[in-house]
Protein backbone atom coordinates (compact mmCIF):
# COMPACT_ATOMS: atom_id res chain seq x y z
CA UNK A 1 0.00 0.00 0.00
CA UNK A 2 1.19 3.72 -1.29
CA UNK A 3 0.52 5.02 1.84
CA UNK A 4 1.77 8.73 0.65
CA UNK A 5 -0.69 8.10 -2.58
CA UNK A 6 -3.77 7.28 -0.04
CA UNK A 7 -3.37 10.66 2.37
CA UNK A 8 -2.27 12.55 -0.95
CA UNK A 9 -5.69 11.62 -3.21
CA UNK A 10 -8.28 11.88 0.10
CA UNK A 11 -7.31 15.50 0.57
CA UNK A 12 -9.10 16.50 -3.05
CA UNK A 13 -12.39 15.73 -1.58
CA UNK A 14 -12.17 19.18 0.11
CA UNK A 15 -11.18 21.16 -2.94
CA UNK A 16 -14.68 22.70 -4.48
CA UNK A 17 -16.00 24.33 -7.96
CA UNK A 18 -14.18 27.66 -7.82
CA UNK A 19 -12.21 27.68 -5.19
CA UNK A 20 -8.31 29.06 -4.91
CA UNK A 21 -6.19 26.08 -3.78
CA UNK A 22 -2.42 26.41 -2.11
CA UNK A 23 -0.48 23.78 -3.57
CA UNK A 24 2.26 22.39 -1.16
CA UNK A 25 5.48 21.00 -2.22
CA UNK A 26 6.92 17.39 -1.92
CA UNK A 27 6.22 13.23 -2.47
CA UNK A 28 3.23 13.36 -0.50
CA UNK A 29 1.03 16.63 -1.63
CA UNK A 30 2.30 15.44 -4.95
CA UNK A 31 -0.50 12.90 -5.36
CA UNK A 32 -3.16 15.31 -4.51
CA UNK A 33 -1.68 17.93 -6.79
CA UNK A 34 -1.60 14.77 -9.89
CA UNK A 35 -5.10 14.37 -9.17
CA UNK A 36 -6.27 17.67 -9.17
CA UNK A 37 -4.77 18.24 -11.89
CA UNK A 38 -6.54 14.75 -13.43
CA UNK A 39 -10.17 16.59 -12.14
CA UNK A 40 -8.93 20.03 -14.00
CA UNK A 41 -9.17 18.18 -17.42
CA UNK A 42 -12.34 17.00 -16.48
CA UNK A 43 -13.95 20.54 -15.37
CA UNK A 44 -12.88 21.42 -12.48
CA UNK A 45 -11.94 24.45 -12.52
CA UNK A 46 -9.97 25.61 -9.47
CA UNK A 47 -7.09 28.29 -9.29
CA UNK A 48 -3.44 27.26 -7.53
CA UNK A 49 -0.99 29.16 -5.80
CA UNK A 50 2.26 27.24 -5.64
CA UNK A 51 4.42 27.06 -2.92
CA UNK A 52 7.68 26.14 -4.68
CA UNK A 53 9.27 26.86 -8.21
CA UNK A 54 8.97 22.72 -8.54
CA UNK A 55 5.27 22.88 -7.52
CA UNK A 56 4.53 25.75 -10.52
CA UNK A 57 6.06 23.68 -13.11
CA UNK A 58 4.36 20.51 -12.24
CA UNK A 59 1.20 22.74 -12.00
CA UNK A 60 1.76 23.86 -15.24
CA UNK A 61 2.25 20.80 -16.79
CA UNK A 62 -0.86 18.90 -15.33
CA UNK A 63 -2.71 22.05 -16.69
CA UNK A 64 -3.67 23.30 -13.48
CA UNK A 65 -4.53 27.11 -13.73
CA UNK A 66 -1.85 29.26 -11.70
CA UNK A 67 -3.53 32.38 -9.76
CA UNK A 68 -0.71 35.59 -8.27
CA UNK A 69 -1.24 37.02 -4.79
CA UNK A 70 -2.52 40.58 -6.13
CA UNK A 71 -5.37 38.89 -7.78
CA UNK A 72 -7.26 37.28 -5.08
CA UNK A 73 -8.08 38.03 -1.29
CA UNK A 74 -7.25 34.53 0.27
CA UNK A 75 -6.84 31.13 -0.45
CA UNK A 76 -9.60 28.36 0.66
CA UNK A 77 -7.89 25.82 1.05
CA UNK A 78 -3.78 24.77 1.26
CA UNK A 79 -2.73 21.21 1.28
CA UNK A 80 0.84 20.47 1.87
CA UNK A 81 3.31 17.51 3.52
CA UNK A 82 5.07 17.15 6.83
CA UNK A 83 8.13 16.01 7.99
CA UNK A 84 6.69 15.61 11.45
CA UNK A 85 2.92 15.98 12.92
CA UNK A 86 3.03 16.07 16.78
CA UNK A 87 0.53 16.65 19.47
CA UNK A 88 -2.14 19.32 18.69
CA UNK A 89 -1.26 19.37 15.04
CA UNK A 90 1.88 21.07 15.10
CA UNK A 91 4.48 20.49 12.92
CA UNK A 92 8.01 20.56 11.35
CA UNK A 93 7.91 21.29 7.85
CA UNK A 94 11.06 22.29 5.06
CA UNK A 95 12.52 18.65 4.56
CA UNK A 96 12.51 19.85 0.54
CA UNK A 97 13.57 23.09 1.71
CA UNK A 98 10.72 25.30 0.69
CA UNK A 99 9.16 26.22 4.50
CA UNK A 100 9.08 29.90 3.97
CA UNK A 101 6.55 29.68 0.78
CA UNK A 102 4.36 27.49 2.61
CA UNK A 103 3.93 29.07 6.07
CA UNK A 104 2.92 32.02 3.88
CA UNK A 105 0.77 30.07 2.00
CA UNK A 106 -0.58 28.38 5.07
CA UNK A 107 -0.94 31.60 6.88
CA UNK A 108 -3.02 33.14 3.76
CA UNK A 109 -5.64 29.88 4.15
CA UNK A 110 -9.15 29.71 5.72
CA UNK A 111 -8.48 26.08 6.05
CA UNK A 112 -4.70 24.42 5.98
CA UNK A 113 -4.64 20.60 5.43
CA UNK A 114 -1.65 18.65 6.13
CA UNK A 115 -1.20 15.13 4.26
CA UNK A 116 0.94 12.88 6.03
CA UNK A 117 2.21 9.06 6.02
CA UNK A 118 1.83 7.15 9.11
CA UNK A 119 5.59 7.46 9.42
CA UNK A 120 5.53 11.19 9.97
CA UNK A 121 3.05 11.05 13.38
CA UNK A 122 5.05 11.80 16.57
CA UNK A 123 4.54 11.79 20.55
CA UNK A 124 7.20 14.87 20.62
CA UNK A 125 8.66 16.61 17.93
CA UNK A 126 12.36 17.18 17.04
CA UNK A 127 13.82 13.87 16.16
CA UNK A 128 13.36 15.32 12.44
CA UNK A 129 16.25 17.84 12.31
CA UNK A 130 13.99 21.43 11.93
CA UNK A 131 14.90 23.84 8.58
CA UNK A 132 15.48 27.21 9.03
CA UNK A 133 15.88 29.62 6.29
CA UNK A 134 18.68 32.47 7.03
CA UNK A 135 20.08 34.61 4.38
CA UNK A 136 23.13 33.97 3.60
CA UNK A 137 25.08 36.86 4.68
CA UNK A 138 26.67 36.65 8.34
CA UNK A 139 25.36 32.86 8.73
CA UNK A 140 27.99 31.45 10.50
CA UNK A 141 27.13 34.55 13.24
CA UNK A 142 23.46 32.78 12.79
CA UNK A 143 24.19 29.33 13.40
CA UNK A 144 26.26 30.32 16.25
CA UNK A 145 22.99 32.40 17.99
CA UNK A 146 20.77 28.63 17.09
CA UNK A 147 23.35 26.77 19.12
CA UNK A 148 22.69 29.02 22.38
CA UNK A 149 18.99 28.22 21.64
CA UNK A 150 19.49 24.54 22.09
CA UNK A 151 20.18 23.43 18.30
CA UNK A 152 23.11 21.53 16.50
CA UNK A 153 23.21 23.56 13.29
CA UNK A 154 24.08 22.11 9.86
CA UNK A 155 24.31 24.52 6.66
CA UNK A 156 22.14 21.81 4.06
CA UNK A 157 24.86 21.38 1.05
CA UNK A 158 24.10 20.08 -2.15
CA UNK A 159 26.93 18.94 -4.39
CA UNK A 160 29.01 20.05 -2.09
CA UNK A 161 27.99 23.78 -2.33
CA UNK A 162 25.43 25.56 -0.01
CA UNK A 163 21.94 24.68 -1.00
CA UNK A 164 19.41 27.42 -2.56
CA UNK A 165 15.84 28.42 -1.72
CA UNK A 166 13.95 29.71 -4.28
CA UNK A 167 14.34 32.67 -2.84
CA UNK A 168 17.95 32.66 -2.85
CA UNK A 169 18.63 31.89 0.93
CA UNK A 170 20.41 28.98 2.81
CA UNK A 171 19.04 26.14 4.99
CA UNK A 172 20.55 25.52 8.11
CA UNK A 173 18.83 22.31 9.88
CA UNK A 174 18.92 22.10 13.20
CA UNK A 175 18.44 18.81 15.88
CA UNK A 176 16.98 19.78 18.69
CA UNK A 177 16.54 16.64 20.42
CA UNK A 178 12.88 17.29 21.82
CA UNK A 179 10.97 20.39 20.70
CA UNK A 180 8.74 20.39 24.17
CA UNK A 181 7.40 23.99 23.86
CA UNK A 182 7.35 24.38 20.35
CA UNK A 183 5.51 27.73 19.68
CA UNK A 184 8.60 29.48 22.15
CA UNK A 185 11.29 28.23 20.03
CA UNK A 186 9.89 29.27 16.40
CA UNK A 187 9.16 32.70 18.10
CA UNK A 188 12.38 32.56 19.84
CA UNK A 189 14.82 31.15 16.25
CA UNK A 190 12.82 33.80 14.49
CA UNK A 191 14.02 36.93 16.92
CA UNK A 192 17.86 35.83 15.53
CA UNK A 193 18.86 38.50 13.30
CA UNK A 194 19.25 36.81 9.92
CA UNK A 195 16.77 34.05 10.27
CA UNK A 196 14.03 34.22 7.70
CA UNK A 197 11.89 31.78 9.65
CA UNK A 198 11.14 28.25 10.46
CA UNK A 199 9.80 24.87 10.13
CA UNK A 200 7.71 24.90 13.34
CA UNK A 201 4.24 25.41 12.09
CA UNK A 202 2.68 26.15 15.29
CA UNK A 203 -1.51 26.22 15.76
CA UNK A 204 -1.38 26.35 11.91
CA UNK A 205 -2.95 22.87 10.59
CA UNK A 206 -6.57 22.27 10.48
CA UNK A 207 -6.41 19.13 9.57
CA UNK A 208 -4.46 15.86 9.15
CA UNK A 209 -4.89 13.26 6.69
CA UNK A 210 -2.56 10.65 7.53
CA UNK A 211 -2.67 6.88 8.47
CA UNK A 212 -3.36 4.66 11.36
CA UNK A 213 -3.61 0.99 11.44
CA UNK A 214 -3.08 0.85 7.91
CA UNK A 215 -6.58 2.84 7.53
CA UNK A 216 -7.28 6.49 6.14
CA UNK A 217 -7.89 9.20 9.41
CA UNK A 218 -8.49 12.28 9.69
CA UNK A 219 -7.50 14.41 12.89
CA UNK A 220 -9.30 17.50 13.31
C1 LIG B 1 8.83 20.69 1.86
C2 LIG B 1 8.01 20.15 2.97
C3 LIG B 1 7.34 18.84 2.73
O1 LIG B 1 5.98 19.02 2.86
C4 LIG B 1 7.86 17.85 3.71
O2 LIG B 1 9.26 17.77 3.59
C5 LIG B 1 7.24 16.46 3.50
O3 LIG B 1 7.66 15.94 2.28
P1 LIG B 1 7.24 14.52 1.77
O4 LIG B 1 5.77 14.56 1.51
O5 LIG B 1 8.06 14.34 0.51
O6 LIG B 1 7.61 13.50 2.82
O7 LIG B 1 7.86 20.71 4.02
O8 LIG B 1 9.48 21.85 2.24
Amino acid sequence: MNEKKEVGEKAVEYVKDGMVVGLGTGSTVFYTITKLGQLVQQGLTIKGVPTSEQTKQLAIELGIPLVAFDEIEQIDVAIDGADEVGPELNLIKGGGGALLREKIIAAAAKTFIVVADSQKNVDTLGTFPLPIEVVPFGYEMTVKHIRKLGGSPKLRQKDGIPYLTDNGNYIIDSSFQEITHPRELEKNLNLIPGVVDNGLFVGMADIVITMKDKKLATIV
